[in-house]
């Protein structure tokens, strides 16, 4: 594999204008959702990285029709429901649990068999958590041991609707249970035990199919199998995601001030925006507009002094992927911060709670894993060596670090950069981050 080395210069300020690329979550379910209905649907702002193309990929591999008007902008030749074709060979999912979860869902109820398969990575991530559900409905799954991928997924089954309630806040598993939800008998219907992104829903029904909300927080969430999507035309905002390494850079690194142009602030992605402001830190949205059945904000973020917080355990979900980041404002903040109920960050691209108290760790800051969080005491970020673990977002947020540090942070491993961020290099040159390849 290409290695890719990182390195930081210290001293950096972020200032002027920046658009993030497109949501990772959205454009993975735009190439779903546009290939299964009927009708051409045009997609822009999508996000053209590794993650989503696996996806691309894997439905022109079932014969779909995509064309790829500019590196943002797609046509969808939807198939229909009932369209899809059996793939000639595994379709390879990359480095991306999204895409191997919800696809699984999607074909288990197609009629023909299927193999998803991944990076090394991907292929140590857990995947009963969808099997489980999956097997309820009436799917057909053939796993390596402990659920490991590759899955082999059988078709022909006709799937019956079934209640879940799920043991883990987890989008992805149900949105893997409302896909396949899509062809079964009767209705689907999922209880998270807390609020999860809801893009799946969101994204259906501006695709014309029905899903029910209900329960005082909108936890259970409903469909009937056997309808039809019907080409819709979907602008993805920026990904609050990429922009949450903005918002704690121009955070810790003094004289910032820093506007991140119309990223999507559906309010169970906000969590990032929430914590920091906890923190302390001096965050505004602007222009807040609704785009496609999708809140989008520009978010203006100028220098603060951040303190340590308890970050509250509900919040968790709604940050789930924004916390490698979030260790490092802690890290640059005053005080200790503590967080808790955030087990789930050890599956991830890599053990995100691990591989941050390591990096943190070897850049002179006290940072101690606990099972299901971590405890990190503010200082000095210093000169060091950090190993990604191939993990893209723990080596965006070391980048982020370099800001804050007094010498050159090395970050080892970082060409998974490239499955959300696409040039993260030269978009952080434009507004001031300096990052080194090695
Ligand atoms: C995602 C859901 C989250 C998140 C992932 C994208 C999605 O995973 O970490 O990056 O698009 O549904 P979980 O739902 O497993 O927490």
């Amino acid at each position: 594999m290409n290695k890719i080395t990182f390195k930081t210069k210290p001293n950096g300020k972020l200032i002027g204008k920046l658009r993030v690329p497109g949501d990772k979550s959205m454009s993975h379910r735009s190439i779903m959702l546009g290939s299964i209905a009927e009708g051409t649907t045009e997609v822009k702002g999508f996000l053209n990285g590794e993650d989503c193309l696996a996806t691309m990929n894997a439905f022109r591999a079932m014969g779909v029709n995509i064309e790829e008007k500019s590196a943002t902008e797609l046509s969808i030749h939807g198939v229909g429901m009932k369209g899809l074709k059996a793939p000639k060979s595994d379709l390879d999912m990359g480095n991306s649990g999204t895409a191997m979860r919800l696809m699984t869902g999607l074909l288990s109820g197609q009629s023909f068999d299927s193999v998803l398969i991944g990076d090394k990575s991907l292929s140590t991530r857990p995947m009963n958590r969808i099997i489980k559900p999956l097997k309820n409905m009436g799917g057909g799954f053939e796993t390596e041991e402990g659920g490991r991928p590759p899955l082999k997924i059988k078709g022909r089954n006709q799937l019956k609707g079934f209640h879940y309630e799920m043991p883990i806040a987890s989008a992805q598993v149900k949105s893997a249970v409302l896909l396949a939800g899509l062809y079964a008998d009767g209705e689907t219907s999922v209880t998270e035990p807390g609020i999860t992104r809801d893009h799946s829903e969101r994204m259906l029904r501006g695709f014309g199919y029905e899903v029910k909300t209900s329960g005082d927080k909108g936890q259970n969430i409903s469909l009937q199998g056997g309808g039809k999507l019907t080409a819709s035309n979907i602008d993805v905002p920026a990904d609050i995601s990429s922009a949450a390494f903005f918002m704690v850079g121009a955070s810790i690194a003094k004289d910032s001030d820093l506007t991140l142009e119309h990223v999507g602030i559906n309010p169970t992605r906000t969590g990032v925006i929430d914590i920091l402001k906890l923190m302390g830190a001096d965050i505004r949205l602007e222009n807040e507009q609704e785009v496609g059945g999708e809140p989008v904000a520009d978010i203006r973020i100028r220098s603060a002094q951040l303190k340590g917080i308890n970050i509250p355990e509900e919040l968790v979900p709604l940050a789930i992927d924004e916390f490698p980041v979030i260790f490092i404002a802690a890290a640059c903040a005053e005080g200790e911060t503590v967080l808790t109920g955030a087990e789930e960050l050890r599956v991830k691209e890599s053990d995100r709670i691990q591989v941050m108290a390591d990096g943190l760790n070897n850049c002179g800051i006290d940072a101690q894993a606990t099972a299901d969080g971590i405890i990190i005491k503010a200082g000095q970020l210093t000169a060091g060596t950090v190993d990604s673990h191939g993990d893209h977002r723990i080596a965006m947020a070391f980048a982020i670090a370099g800001l804050c540090a007094n010498g050159e942070i090395i970050i080892n491993d970082c060409a998974n950069v490239n499955t959300s961020f696409p040039d993260f290099i030269a978009l952080s040159a434009s507004v001031g981050l300096e990052v080194d390849l090695g």
